[in-house]
């Protein structure tokens, strides 16, 4: 039942997005790329923004670095159907640039009631943008991957970004394989119970 209004709140959530100008990458999408997955996923996928496929495609992680994140997924027993993946930013910067502070400022209420409704026991951060937008800190994805951080009765686990593997190469594959497995252990290790929903004033504060 829960479950059921999850989905249908993210559904409207979604929709409100869709026709969202709150930012000046609303001039230059072709598709609100909202989110993917399932509203009752124990783990959630926060990237950074679309690329030019997921701007198509209006779905987040379709190409290259989306075939690697099924890839790394199915390595610890689990399908893309089971989680929840989204972005940052929902809007594609132009020509594939950083997201800027004024759009993630924009756009970061959205990400706040996705993880609020899909109430996931693990949130993985896909690189830099994502992790520093959860955990507020300042040292980069390097110093701060390969454990869980608590985070609002739940966990956030930093990664690097798929795209950082594709460019990076085997060392950068073999850590995120590392964390992932994390991933895996913390999930196996968590009952259901221990996600507990956030107050409302834990809510108002989750990105600060
Ligand atoms: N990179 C991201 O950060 N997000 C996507 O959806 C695709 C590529």
């Amino acid at each position: 039942m829960a479950e059921t209004r999850a989905a249908e709140e993210l559904e409207r959530l979604a929709e409100v997005a869709a026709a969202c100008t709150a930012c000046g990458l609303a001039a230059t999408r072709t598709n609100v790329v909202f989110g993917d997955g399932s509203a009752s996923a124990r783990v959630m996928f926060v990237g950074e923004g679309p690329g030019r496929n997921e701007d198509l495609e209006g779905v987040p992680f379709v190409g290259a670095a989306g075939r690697l994140l099924n890839q790394l997924l199915s390595e610890i027993g689990l399908q893309r159907s089971d989680t929840y993946i989204a972005n940052v930013v929902k809007c594609r910067p132009p020509g594939n640039r950083d997201p800027r502070p004024d759009e993630i400022s924009a756009c970061k209420g959205y990400l706040a009631d996705q993880i609020r409704l899909i109430n996931p026991a693990v949130v993985m951060t896909l690189g830099n943008f994502a992790t520093k937008l959860l955990l507020k800190e300042e040292r980069g994805i390097t110093r701060l991957r390969g454990r869980a951080y608590p985070w609002w009765n739940r966990v956030v686990i930093p990664t690097f970004h798929p795209a950082a593997a594709l460019r990076g190469g085997p060392s950068v594959l073999a850590s995120m394989q590392e964390d992932f497995a994390l991933v895996r252990t913390t999930l196996d290790g968590k009952s259901e119970a221990e996600a507990e929903p956030d107050s409302p004033a834990q809510q108002l504060e989750l990105f600060g």
